[in-house]
């Protein structure tokens, strides 16, 4: 019979699945192992306390169905989607920048002709006219971009929320292709600040941990064309009080822009897009 210490416990564990087959399967493993008895060396839990971690974890499993991914939102508070949005998308000299996706967006929203509105009649919000181009980092017009846009309402729910009394999955979402000449604008409310929800473990983790749950005032795209990265990001509203303490440390400068209000009482705001080629690497 073996008998493991303290300290040998770790590498006999890693030593266990020194036949995985898939190399990066085995590399991600051994890290974890070696990072999760780190941590639990470190802080060394009672029983009570690792007990009250696994608990966590599985309400936050039951907290989750087709419309509520609080496991996204563990990821989300604790930065570690922004991390991994660090490390994948990098920072190319002229590319927009990239940030969070978050757990609100809804695959198949509708097409929206340019100059139409994503928002229903009657969505809570003031009005707001959303302009832009998308186009390659030389200048170049991207004819047929697709911009897969979705926010939330001025009450600060999405469609999806069962706090919001707007239709579920349609409302605030739609698909906008650019011109010819790369061009596209669309009527929408302004976005406003708004609370990530707080009714599941992350709300309880984020006030045991003295924080606020508010995300700035934001709208969403994930815009797509043959032979360009995907990029999914925000336009952040300029003056939102939470642009320095986003609760899922999204933000970045340039993706704040700032609305201005036209004669008719419409907001508008103007932002040109650039995507970068498929191959490009990022820049570290
Ligand atoms: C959002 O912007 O929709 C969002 C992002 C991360 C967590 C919660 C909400
Ligand atoms: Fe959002």
């Amino acid at each position: 019979m073996r008998e493991f210490t303290e300290a040998s416990l770790t590498e006999a564990v890693v030593k266990r699945i020194g036949r995985t087959p898939d190399a990066r399967l085995k590399k991600i493993m051994s890290s974890l192992i070696r990072h999760l008895h780190a941590f639990v060396r470190e802080t060394r839990p009672t029983e009570a306390e690792w007990a009250a971690g696994i608990e966590f974890l599985t309400k936050t499993g039951h907290m989750c169905d087709g419309k509520r991914q609080e496991f996204i939102l563990v990821s989300d508070t604790l930065g570690v989607s922004m991390l991994v949005d660090f490390i994948n998308y990098g920072r190319h000299a002229k590319a927009t920048e990239s940030t969070v996706t978050g757990p609100f967006f809804v695959p198949g929203a509708p097409d929206v002709p340019i100059g139409g509105s994503i928002a229903a009649p009657g969505t809570p919000g003031q009005p707001a006219r959303v302009s832009g181009s998308v186009k390659d980092d030389k200048g170049k017009p991207i004819a047929g971009a697709v911009l897969d846009v979705w926010q939330a309402s001025g009450e600060g729910f999405y469609d999806v929320q069962p706090q919001s009394n707007t239709s579920g999955g349609t409302n605030l979402r739609g698909k906008i292709r650019t011109d010819a000449n790369g061009e596209f604008w669309f009527r929408t409310v302004l976005p406003v600040s708004y609370p990530v929800p707080t009714d599941g473990p992350v709300g309880r983790m984020l006030k045991a941990t003295g924080r606020h749950p508010m995300r700035p005032g934001h709208l969403h795209f994930a815009i797509e064309a043959p032979g360009f990265r995907r990029l999914v990001t925000h336009l952040f509203t300029a003056g939102d009080k939470y642009l320095d303490s986003d609760a899922v440390f999204g933000v970045k400068k340039s993706l704040v822009v700032k609305y201005k209000k036209a004669k008719s009482g419409e907001w508008t705001v103007h932002h040109d897009f650039v995507l970068v080629k498929s191959g490009k690497r990022p820049r570290r």
